[in-house]
């Protein structure tokens, strides 16, 4: 039997890497963040200087796309003490640590760009599979008996038969909250925006994502919809989990 796989999509900012680290760990499932695979296309393509709203750059980043080389390690807590910590993950572009680096305001702005692009989205699919079925497999992973994967696509696209498919939802002001409490906690150095400036950013980002001819933001038709505007993560975490247990 393949390892339980659950997939998570919404929009931005609506909580699912959080939610998604938290349900791994607590299943003891690995994780992938398919946003990050977007977010260093786009770094790498700012890095060599291509402006990515510009379409006549669209070959040389799905060259990027193909060439790089992205890499990702989750570190859980494996002690029941520490169970409720929140994962951290790492992300490597060509064996580089940009996990800072593509969280950054710039490459934000650009990621939905260069994720429309449709030879992005294939050679991006290429990566996570590929991903998707040697973590699992990894002697290194040998512990961890399912997948959690979470982004846009997912549930359409990516792993269109997992096993259980969540779509987060949350009203676009709170997710602008919760995005400004995020980037306070990280520590970011970047300037402080207000609260407008975020909200604004994120519905134009989904706003692209809706609307992309390749591989929209959508409710898979067999997902289940979680309006999180009013659950804490733990609450969260805890309907997923137990909807596992319920399929397994
Ligand atoms: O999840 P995150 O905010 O890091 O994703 C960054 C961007 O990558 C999204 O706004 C979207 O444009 C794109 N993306 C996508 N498909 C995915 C994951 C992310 O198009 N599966």
């Amino acid at each position: 039997t393949r390892p339980f796989q659950v997939a998570i999509d919404g929009p931005a900012a609506s909580g699912k890497s959080t939610t998604a680290k938290m349900v791994a760990q607590r299943l003891g499932f690995d994780y992938i963040d398919t946003g990050a695979f977007y977010r260093c296309v786009t770094l790498a393509a700012l890095s060599k200087g291509i402006d990515p709203s510009n379409p006549s750059q669209a070959l040389q980043i799905s060259n990027l796309a193909e060439s790089s080389h992205i890499g990702l390690k989750t570190i859980f807590s494996t002690t029941s003490a520490s169970k409720s910590s929140l994962p951290t993950t790492k992300v490597f572009l060509d064996s580089k640590d940009v996990s800072f680096e593509i969280r950054t305001g710039t490459v934000s702005k650009h990621v939905s760009a260069v994720a429309a692009i449709g030879p992005v989205r294939e050679a991006v699919l290429q990566k996570v599979r590929d991903m998707g079925a040697t973590s699992i497999s990894q002697e290194s992973n040998s512990g961890r008996d399912g997948l959690v994967m979470d982004g846009r696509d997912i549930g359409t696209v990516v792993l269109p038969n997992a096993d259980l498919k969540i779509f987060l939802v949350a009203d676009s002001r709170v997710r602008a909250e919760r995005r400004l409490q995020e980037l306070a906690r990280s520590g970011s150095k970047e300037e402080v925006l207000d609260i407008e400036t975020v909200q604004k950013d994120l519905e134009r980002r989904d706003e692209l994502d809706r609307t992309r001819e390749v591989s929209p933001l959508r409710k898979a038709d067999d997902a289940v919809e979680l309006d999180t505007s009013l659950l804490t993560i733990e609450g969260q975490v805890d309907a997923i989990v137990q909807e596992v247990h319920r399929r397994q």
